[in-house]
């Protein structure tokens, strides 16, 4: 795998092997890396000729210094499993080469980036949007990967991808969990082993309320019953628990359940996590 920290030889190199006809896929990432981010790396690795991992941590979408701060760095560890993977290109860029100066620039998604994460993290779509376009105009990519996992962050990249026509091919990836049901996180490496037994009950809790939606009961009891379920749990701090549309995330009491998807904010101690789930 070969490694550029720098721009102008990635674009160089990124160059060399699309003339010589190689398609190119882009996995962007903050690094602390898992199978999740292994199954996009393998999806690009099918699907394209060229796969590059980008692997920085933006500081434009903390909303939060201390998360910034506390956010898993495993660079030696990511490199190797990189390397496991079969990555091609390893793109690890320092803060001022992606921000040479403060980054003035916002981006608006309207409704989407109102709710939901957007509403919990302000600005946080906004340095997604910022971080992601760079990185585009830097790989120019045929292909770039994202996870469902983050599903909100998945149709705003959607959004920015048409509104912006950038030239390229959008993959969504479905979320990879632990055997107990808990979606791999970065920041699951900052659970004690108990909180992470607790963590658990975020894929329940999503589970449990998709079998009552279908089951007939009505969305304000399935979610005011979880609610207070999480809140009684003891270390736990529920954040949201809501149903939407699956295409803008627009949430209606009366939304298609074909259509639909529910999603959780919650904190585990003071580790934030999120999940979703199709109904
Ligand atoms: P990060 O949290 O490192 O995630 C990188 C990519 O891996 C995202 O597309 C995310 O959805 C995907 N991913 C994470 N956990 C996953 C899981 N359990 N199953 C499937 N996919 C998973 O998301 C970001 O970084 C950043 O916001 C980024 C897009 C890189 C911009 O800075």
């Amino acid at each position: 795998m070969q490694i550029f920290k720098e721009i102008e030889p990635l674009r160089a190199h990124l160059q060399h092997k699309k003339r010589a006809g190689f398609s190119v896929g882009l996995v962007p990432t903050m690094g602390a890396l898992h199978e999740g981010h292994l199954a996009l790396i393998r999806a690009s690795k099918t699907a394209t000729g060229v796969t590059v991992c980008s692997l920085f941590v933006n500081p434009t979408q903390f909303n939060n210094q201390t998360d910034l701060e506390k956010y898993p760095r495993t660079i030696e560890k990511d490199i190797a499993l990189l390397e496991s993977a079969d990555c091609d290109v390893l793109f690890a860029p320092e803060t001022p080469t992606m921000y040479e100066r403060p980054s003035v620039i916002k981006f608006d998604f309207g409704q989407l980036d109102k709710v939901l994460e957007g509403k919990f993290r302000p600005g946080h779509f906004s340095g997604v949007a910022t971080v992601v376009s760079k990185l585009f105009n830097i790989v120019e990519p045929d292909e770039a990967f994202f996870g469902q996992k983050d599903y909100q962050q998945f149709q705003v990249i959607a959004k920015l991808v048409d509104e912006l026509k950038f030239n390229l091919k959008l993959t969504g990836i479905p979320i990879v969990r632990e055997a107990t049901g808990l979606a791999m996180s970065s920041r699951n490496l900052r659970l004690s082993e108990d909180q992470k037994n607790k963590a658990v009950i975020l894929h329940e809790s999503l589970s449990d309320a998709r079998a009552q939606l279908l089951a007939g009961k009505p969305w304000a009891d399935i979610q005011a019953d979880t609610i207070n379920k999480l809140n009684k749990t003891a270390g736990l701090r529920i954040e949201y628990f809501e149903l939407a549309h699956r295409d803008d995330l627009t949430m209606t009491t009366d939304v298609d359940l074909k259509k639909a998807v529910i999603l959780i904010a919650c904190f585990v101690g003071e580790v934030r996590l999120i999940d979703n789930m199709f109904v």
